[in-house]
């Protein structure tokens, strides 16, 4: 019997990835990587250190010493642990969000994380979701998607799931850090955000995310007849 698909889902900050990627792994039974979770990690290790963002070759040297396990949690969470910390909630604080561009784009810190994204997928049965699982993690992914949604829609979003988490920010504000962390994302030497040539896109700004879900489940179907 062939193995399980690989799934890979890159989109820009709130295009709503996370929550279809949570449901597609859901419906198919497959692990989940969320690996924006893992820059997220990294990046609090590096604010703890007290570390300059800019000072490339510190930034890699706390990649070097981070370990980072992603476990799936009951009600369809990932648990993220940082050297055996549990640290789930604490990267997503609004500082980590402004930060973690930075530490994305240091290219030893993402050859670092990229091995040990492959490394999760080498049996495929995964569900990937970030800004470049198509193009650079895995380019043999047999389903590649790419999501996207207005500027506003995405900072509709982000600002919701902020104020669901206690945050008090505003709109403005939302789509100014959204802004600026695509432009770092977009604009990066290694592995910038971009859709895998052979990719959907899949634009979200009006369709809920059970359709996406739907699409992309068809989708799968039709790569596993195939095979
Ligand atoms: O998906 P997220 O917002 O949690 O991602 C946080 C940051 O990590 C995002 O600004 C870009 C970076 N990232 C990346 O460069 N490559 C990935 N595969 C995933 C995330």
């Amino acid at each position: 019997m062939a193995a399980n698909p690989n799934i890979a889902i890159d989109g820009p900050a709130g295009s709503g990835k996370s929550t279809v990627a949570l449901m597609v792994a859901k419906e198919l039974g497959f692990l989940y990587v969320d690996t924006g979770a893992m820059y997220r990690a990294v990046t609090l290790k590096a604010l703890r250190e007290g570390i300059d963002l800019n000072d490339w070759e510190a930034v890699e040297r706390v990649a070097a010493s981070a370990s980072i396990e992603l476990i799936p949690g009951g009600n369809s969470m990932l648990r993220v642990l940082l050297n055996g910390e549990d640290v789930t909630q604490e990267i997503r604080s609004p500082e980590i969000s402004r930060c973690v561009s930075l530490v994305a784009r240091v290219p030893e810190v993402r050859n670092r994380l990229v091995e040990l994204q492959r490394s999760m997928a080498c049996r495929g049965g995964v569900v990937m979701e970030g800004r470049d699982i198509g193009t650079v993690v895995l380019p043999d992914a047999q389903v590649k998607i790419f999501l996207t949604a207005s500027p506003g829609e995405r900072a509709r979003r982000r600002r919701e799931e902020l104020v669901k988490n206690g945050a008090n920010v505003d709109q403005r504000q939302v789509e100014e850090e959204i802004h600026a962390r695509d432009k770092i994302d977009t604009q990066r030497d290694t592995a910038p955000l971009k859709p895998a040539m052979d990719a959907e896109i899949i634009d979200s700004s009006t369709i809920p995310a059970e359709q996406v879900v739907k699409m992309i489940l068809a989708r799968v179907s039709a790569r596993r007849q195939s095979l």
